[in-house]
């Protein structure tokens, strides 16, 4: 069973980014993987507090092995000033070079209020996920005007948000399935 990790994109409190984990996650069960939720707001930001590049610090390298022990990832992304959250940036700055990304298949969902759907926040993060050598997964879902279309128990207003978000969770375990074996388990933790 392949293990596919969800990522939620900020450490905002009260997070649409975690509702949307919450709401995929028995749906990537359901297309047959194994998953956990993991949220940027366990990132042990206050251990890396002035700027410890290249040290060995235990509590990140525990939070990056949770997030990196998987087959596949889905980061779920909100839109902040036209980009991602910086707590993003701050792990991948953090995260072991050149290997952890590497062959990685990483799926994007991104939310936002406005109408976009965070799709420049998307991009600039595969922008990103792509330089540290992912396998970046084609199929991409933008959830536009987050607060009022999407409700936890009700999924979404617009159904066709609801079909491209099933379409990709469904290909995205197939994708991790024929990708399998390529990526080194445990690459550069
Ligand atoms: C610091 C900050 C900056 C934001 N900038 C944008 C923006 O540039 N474009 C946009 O559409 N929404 C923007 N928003 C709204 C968020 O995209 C929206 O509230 C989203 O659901 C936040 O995700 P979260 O609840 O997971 O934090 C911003 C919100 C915050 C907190």
């Amino acid at each position: 069973m392949n293990k596919i990790k969800i990522l939620s994109g900020t450490d905002r409190p009260d997070s649409n980014a975690l509702k949307i984990a919450e709401y995929i996650f028995p749906k990537l069960k359901g297309y047959g993987a194994q998953s956990e939720i993991i949220s940027m707001r366990d990132f042990p930001v206050k251990d890396v507090a002035g700027g410890r590049y290249g040290e060995s610090i235990s509590s990140v390298e525990e939070y990056n092995k949770r997030v990196l022990d998987c087959d596949g990832l889905i980061m779920i992304i909100p839109e902040y000033n036209g980009g991602f959250p910086g707590i993003l940036k701050l792990f991948i700055d953090y995260l072991p070079f050149p290997k952890a990304f590497e062959k990685l298949p990483i799926a994007f969902i991104g939310e936002a209020s406005g109408s976009f759907g965070a799709l420049r926040a998307v991009e600039q993060m595969q922008m990103i996920c792509n330089y540290r050598n992912a396998y970046l997964f084609p199929e991409r879902v933008f959830i536009q005007r987050v607060g009022k279309q999407f409700s936890p128990t009700e999924g979404f207003e617009d159904k066709m948000t609801e079909e491209l978000l099933e379409s990709l969770l469904k290909n995205f375990v197939a994708f991790t399935d024929r990708n399998k074996g390529v990526r080194e388990r445990g690459a550069g933790l």
